[in-house]
């Protein structure tokens, strides 16, 4: 099957993934929190930028290269973290990895993944990225980032936007509860799609493998994406100069959304800031990350590198990341819709989808590099 012909833009694989896997998996995948609004907005925010092409230039093969923290990448985007990918597509976070390191993309494996450092780190070559949730106690944290070192990543991303659980009302209606029991109603939804079902049982059931050195085994809820908070705190600005001080590559605070908080990182010693609403998963009183993007840049100058996640669903929407100050982008759930379609394979159609969309339309609006993306492109957006 000529997948894009099946599926040429990832609401096809979104379609596809929701048939696919069980309705709690689904449910952990696409929801946001509240009436997922920010999630919403996130979108339609980036669908309301009108980028002006510039004609007559005779463009017929952008270059797509990125330059990001003194490494090149061949496209302007990576893999964002996701907790328990594993819980999507068995294997989900090796499988991940190896894409990354074919493509030579950025993956960051999260904290609450369902893999180890030491799993994944093998598969990811030079492209590996560990994603911290905080832990409360030092020594905790110092283990995990010489773990995530000693396994190879070599760019920490400290994520600031999850001090607390959010409560993600679509999780409690899919009777997806914290800690997860597998109750006879997620049976049944599991039994509903056997392919998943026995994938997911020939493969054991997903756990966060990163945190069970930490955590008591038998403590109830230990096969949960929420075992996570038994250790976490709310990160602080003392809390990122701590990690500066231990962690000696890369550092990246994740979760900005004004240009005061970024500010703030930086000074406390982030070498880059991430753009994001966490997909809408979070808070949902915010304003769509994308309006925030132009403010941060012009408060951090153009030598603090800039990432943004939330809402990407095109080629077009990387387009007018950068366009509107942004280095690079950071794929979530498009990369996971993917997943949930058709497996690896259809995680390294997603990544081919944005190639494809990004090559044709960077042409079409008459642009040759990413350097040539900038806010005199914007007719229309905020
Ligand atoms: C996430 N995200 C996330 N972020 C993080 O820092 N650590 C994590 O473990 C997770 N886990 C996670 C699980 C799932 C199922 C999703 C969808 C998202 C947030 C993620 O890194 C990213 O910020 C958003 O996914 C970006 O929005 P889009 O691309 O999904 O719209």
């Amino acid at each position: 099957m000529d997948l894009h012909l099946s599926h040429p833009a990832i609401e096809d694989l979104k379609r596809t993934g929701k048939r696919n896997v069980p309705h709690f998996v689904w449910e952990y995948l696409d929801s946001a929190v509240g009436q997922e609004e920010a999630r919403r907005r996130a979108e339609t925010a980036l669908d309301e930028v009108r980028l002006l092409p510039h004609m007559m230039r005779g463009i017929a093969a952008p270059d797509l290269s990125a330059r990001l923290m003194g490494r090149d990448y061949p496209l302007p985007f990576g893999f964002a973290p996701v907790g328990m990918s594993g819980l999507i597509w068995p294997g989900a976070e090796r499988a991940l990895a190896r894409l990354a390191a074919k493509e030579g993309l950025p993956y960051t494996l999260s904290t609450v993944a369902a893999a180890t450092p030491e799993e994944v780190g093998p598969k990811v070559g030079d492209q590996g990225w560990f994603q911290l949730y905080a832990p409360a106690d030092p020594e905790i944290r110092r283990d995990m980032c010489a773990r995530a070192r000693d396994a190879g990543f070599h760019t920490m991303v400290l994520t600031v936007d999850l001090a607390v659980a959010s409560r993600r009302e679509r999780l409690q209606r899919a009777r997806l509860t914290n800690p997860m029991t597998l109750t006879p109603r997620l049976v049944i939804d599991a039994a509903r799609r056997p392919s998943w079902a026995l994938a997911t049982l020939s493969a054991g059931i997903p756990r966060l493998k990163t945190l069970e050195r930490y955590t008591d085994p038998n403590a109830k809820g230990s096969a949960t994406a929420h075992v996570g908070y038994q250790i976490r705190t709310a990160p602080d600005v003392a809390y990122v100069r701590a990690l500066r001080a231990e962690w000696d590559g890369p550092l990246v605070v994740k979760g900005i959304l004004s240009a005061n908080d970024a500010e703030i990182a930086r000074e406390a010693g982030a070498d880059a800031i991430w753009v994001s609403n966490h997909g809408g998963r979070q808070f949902d009183g915010g304003p769509p990350p994308i309006h925030q993007l132009p403010q941060i840049r012009a408060t951090v100058g153009s030598d603090t590198p800039l990432l943004y996640d939330s809402g990407i669903r095109s080629g077009l929407d990387i387009m007018r990341a950068l366009a509107l100050g942004a280095d690079f982008c950071m794929i979530g759930r498009a990369v996971h819709y993917g997943l949930a379609a058709f497996g690896p394979k259809g995680a390294a159609h997603a990544v081919s989808v944005l190639r494809a969309q990004l090559l044709a339309d960077m042409a079409n609006a008459g642009c040759a590099r990413l350097g040539d993306l900038g806010e005199h492109l914007v007719s229309e957006a905020l």
